[in-house]
């Protein structure tokens, strides 16, 4: 474990004064308490300054003399011409720089004489701060620079939850095992103390302590910690939210939308969007993801689809899309999002599989940055929060705090954990301080894992040319290069076998499948010798040269028939079950025609084949009893087992009669 290491790049096309400074300000640092581990380093030139900036992760803040600055070198032909196009200003340098690291602070030094006309012109831009060259304060620079870093690398929430653990107060008040006491000891569960370690359990408090402040009433140190997030990944207001960003979506909808209101969404969105129509009551409006035949992979909905949905609906209040997808397939999200703000319609994004995008450019635009309203991430998935931990970061300009407030307590337990919001304090600190070298690491850790997958002669990583269907061909989707998905069908086993291999054999977990892919995470814990080890695994697995298997494709889900009734409606009618299979395992021919009271998911893919209120038809149910009658085991969440007999839930006639219809 390093000591923190913080290079600052002084930016000044004067060499002499740039060496005085560098060296002064090395000086100072040298001499006074240093723990970000601060030293500066000089160039002269804003095309350095940008290379410096994009190789060197250390680099946490700029300062930039007030200059004119060369970007590159004049080609020659053109000269004078060539010369001033190729200079850039003070300005116009720390916008290339904050657009690429928005993350870093940005100083600026000025000459007396200019400084109305500099401070004007970088008024609207994201600058920390000014200094006086002529001054040639080194110690007084030094000491607001490592200020400024020491309040970024600042976790206002968990520096007090240790501060208070470290108080050792005795507890008169939850929880019940009392800074792990009612275990510690105890011949039978002493264990769990052990295994779990000490911290967990003194960690583990409640709201009855002030000073560690209420998430359902932040004013003190978690709104200290939101506050720093929403400045971290460029939101308005951030919140922090300890059961997923399953419930955060359902907090905007319930926000955001009355019951009848109309909500366009992907229907390939996550199942807890679907409960989320369910609790807001909203009018649903489905929209079809692409799909990908050849691998059996969802993609995102077709842009032409959005837009026209958009213009049909413009009574909608709110749009939903997943961005990354699953298997990292973003939008192309400003047209999209201009479109639906054209029509007042506020967009959500579910970035649960993008958290970390803020952090380098390659990932860049954000939902919030390409103007998304509202953007859901889930922390945990993809940065180094503890499982259930997400942020809700919202950019409306008609934010309605107080309604938003009451349903996020309305989900929110009075109990949170507090490793949890600590985690997710440590966890912007981490994105802000070295997000940007770590992702750094884990693009070519993934450039790497591609090719030796090729390499392998067996496996092959899809680029996002093999995983585009035809449809989304014109619509600007990029990859995420750090979702890697392996066309398996040459190995010579099928997709479970070869988890079952890689697991058992290599001691590998994987993330998630379709009948002839896999999909590999990599995140900014991913190390060498894990790639190392995959590679291994996989070029074994492709030396033993066995012959492919036929491997069975998942059968597509059934299109969306017709919507009868509300959600929420059909959800809350007590309904009867009826069977999916006659007593001769023939499809129950009854079922088409009523309608379905719960949402129906085969998982994978996760798609709900039935929602509550949609009419029930023979091909849904001929694809329902097909899966049942699978050899493989599938999950399908909705059907419920009455004895041996798998049953939905659906309508009574009189439920129905009862109900307004809404085709
Ligand atoms: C697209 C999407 N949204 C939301 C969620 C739910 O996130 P969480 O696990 O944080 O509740 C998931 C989880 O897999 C997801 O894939």
């Amino acid at each position: 474990m390093g000591k923190p290491v913080s290079r600052i790049l002084v930016i000044n096309d004067e060499h002499l004064v740039l060496r005085e400074f560098v060296k002064g300000l090395n000086a100072a640092a040298r001499a006074l308490d240093n723990p970000n581990g601060i030293t500066f380093s000089g160039v002269a030139t804003a095309k350095e300054a940008l290379a410096a900036i994009e190789s060197d992760g250390d680099i946490q803040a700029v300062l930039v003399d007030d200059t004119l600055y060369t970007l590159g070198k004049p080609n020659g032909h053109g000269a004078s011409h060539q010369r001033r196009t190729l200079q850039v200003s003070a300005l116009e340098l720390v916008q290339r720089i904050t657009r690429f690291r928005p993350e870093l602070s940005v100083y600026i030094l000025i000459a007396q004489e200019k400084e109305d006309d500099v401070v004007d012109a970088l008024f609207t831009e994201a600058v920390d701060g000014y200094f006086y060259r002529e001054e040639r304060d080194y110690r007084g620079i030094y000491r607001i620079l490592n200020a400024q870093i020491q309040e970024r690398a600042k976790t206002p929430f968990y520096d007090q939850l240790k501060n208070y653990v470290w108080m050792a107060k005795d507890q008169w008040h939850t929880p019940g095992h009392s800074s792990g006491e009612s275990l510690r000891g105890s011949p039978w569960v002493n264990d769990f103390y052990d295994f779990m370690g000490e911290h967990v359990f003194d960690a583990d408090l409640s709201v009855s302590v002030p000073m560690l402040d209420s998430l359902m009433d932040p004013k003190g140190v978690i709104a200290e910690a939101q506050h720093m997030a929403a400045q971290a990944f460029g939101a308005r207001r951030t919140f922090f939210a300890t059961n997923g960003t399953s419930t955060a979506n359902k907090v905007i909808f319930q926000t955001l939308l009355a019951p009848g209101e109309k909500l366009l969404l992907d229907r390939n969105c996550h199942k807890s969007v679907h409960h989320g129509v369910v609790l807001s009551g909203a009018h649903p409006v489905y929209l079809d993801s692409a799909l990908n035949r050849k691998y059996g992979l969802y993609g995102p909905v077709p842009k032409k689809a959005v837009l026209d949905a958009i213009r049909r609906h413009p009574d909608a209040e709110a749009l939903i899309l997943t961005s990354c997808t699953y298997d990292g397939l973003r939008y192309d999200l400003k047209p999209i999002i201009e479109a639906a703000h054209a029509r007042n319609i506020k967009v959500i994004i579910d970035e649960a599989w993008y958290g970390f995008a803020r952090f380098h450019p390659e990932f860049r635009p954000t939902a919030l940055e390409a103007g998304a309203d509202y953007a859901t991430q889930s922390t945990h998935k993809v940065l180094s929060a503890f499982s259930q931990a997400s942020m809700i970061h919202v950019n409306d300009p008609d934010f309605r705090e107080h309604l938003f407030r009451e349903n996020f307590n309305m989900h929110t337990s009075t109990s949170p954990q507090y490793g949890l919001i600590a985690s997710l304090d440590v966890a912007r600190k981490q994105a802000v301080m070295e997000g940007y070298k770590l992702l750094s690491r884990t693009l070519a850790l993934a450039k790497e894992l591609r090719a030796q997958i090729n390499s392998t002669g067996v496996f092959r990583s899809l680029e996002l040319e093999d995983l585009l269907p035809e449809e989304l061909r014109h619509d600007g989707i990029r990859l995420d290069p750090t979702k890697v998905t392996v066309d398996i069908s040459g190995c010579g086993y099928t997709v479970d076998d070869l988890q079952k291999v890689l697991f058992e054999r290599f001691n590998i977990q994987t993330e998630k499948s379709t009948f002839n892919t896999l999909t590999l995470l990599l995140t900014i814990g991913t190390t060498r010798s894990k790639v190392s080890r995959l590679y291994d695994a996989l070029m074994r697995i492709a030396r033993e040269k066995r012959a492919p298997r036929r491997l069975v494709r998942t059968p597509e889900i059934p299109a969306f028939t017709k919507l009868r009734y509300l959600p929420r409606d059909a959800f809350y009618c007590g309904g009867e079950l009826m069977p999916l299979l006659d007593d001769k395992e023939r499809v129950n021919k009854k079922l088409a025609r009523r309608v379905c009271a719960d949402q129906v998911v085969p998982y994978p893919p996760g798609i709900p084949v039935l929602v509550p209120g949609q009419a029930i038809t023979r091909d849904i149910a001929d694809y329902l009893a097909s899966l049942l009658r699978s050899q493989k085991r599938m999950e399908i969440h909705g059907v419920v087992y009455e004895g041996y007999q798998p049953c939905v839930r659906v309508l009574k006639n009189a439920e129905q009669r009862s109900l307004r219809r809404i085709d």
